[in-house]
């Protein structure tokens, strides 16, 4: 399973860029509202983020609301860098604008699934990227792993059985703790997408600080040998 990270934040992508396995970025309105994004500066911050990642899929989120208005959004985040994928909320109008968006070679992430319908809807209409939300699910006391699971089998039978002309990749979203990782990864998502407080929290573990301190005191010891 591949990690993206999700945020809007230059200081987290490339903090995480760093560590060497990131695989991709998603953004969304909230995510840029938190950072303090300006409109103005939407484009040029899209491009930045795009530019920084080099080659990896970048999701910059359209706030239009008809089919035109997403087509047109869509195509324009698109031009401003090969490696952006335009980010649709599903609904009638962005399935209509994804099949449109897809038929033109541009890659759509399709967001605010939370039914195997939803995704299977987004899938037909020819999404590069699917992104099934959980940790919403676990906010009003529902299991969010267990909806995630549905999608994912969903999606892999009808890839296996109708033999999809386009790939389809499965990104976890709404991420918030290491064991949403963990579950993601044993049902197969093909991806994480993980706010990056989360991120750091999947780096660490007690048993590793603790075996790296006593390694310490050990070699210590070593070194008082000589
Ligand atoms: C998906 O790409 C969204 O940006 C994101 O995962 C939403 O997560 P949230 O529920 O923490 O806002």
């Amino acid at each position: 399973m591949k990690f993206f990270i999700d945020t809007a934040d230059i200081d987290e992508i490339s903090e995480a860029l760093s560590w060497g396995c990131l695989a991709g970025v998603t953004t969304n309105p909230s995510l840029y509202a938190k950072i303090g994004g300006k409109l103005a500066d939407f484009e040029s911050h899209m491009v930045k983020i795009a530019q920084l990642c080099e080659g990896l899929p970048v999701s910059a989120e359209s706030t239009a609301t008809t089919t035109e208005g997403m087509i047109e959004e869509g195509r324009h985040l698109a031009s401003l860098a090969p490696n952006i994928v335009v980010k649709l909320p599903i609904c009638a109008e962005s399935l209509a604008a994804t099949h449109q968006l897809a038929s033109e070679g541009i890659r759509v992430n399709m967001t605010l699934i939370f039914s195997a319908p939803q995704a299977l809807l987004a899938a037909n209409a020819g999404a590069r990227y699917i992104s099934p939300f959980v940790g919403r699910f676990d906010d009003i006391g529902e299991d969010g792993i267990e909806q995630l699971a549905t999608v994912v089998s969903c999606i892999e039978n009808y890839a296996w059985d109708k033999n999809v002309d386009h790939t389809v990749e499965i990104i976890t979203a709404s991420v918030r703790t290491p064991n949403h990782v963990t579950q993601a990864a044993l049902l197969g998502a093909d991806i994480a997408t993980v706010p990056f407080g989360a991120l750091k929290k999947c780096l660490k573990h007690p048993l590793t600080d603790a075996g790296l301190k006593s390694f310490e005191a050990d070699w210590e010891k070593v070194k008082a040998q000589q």
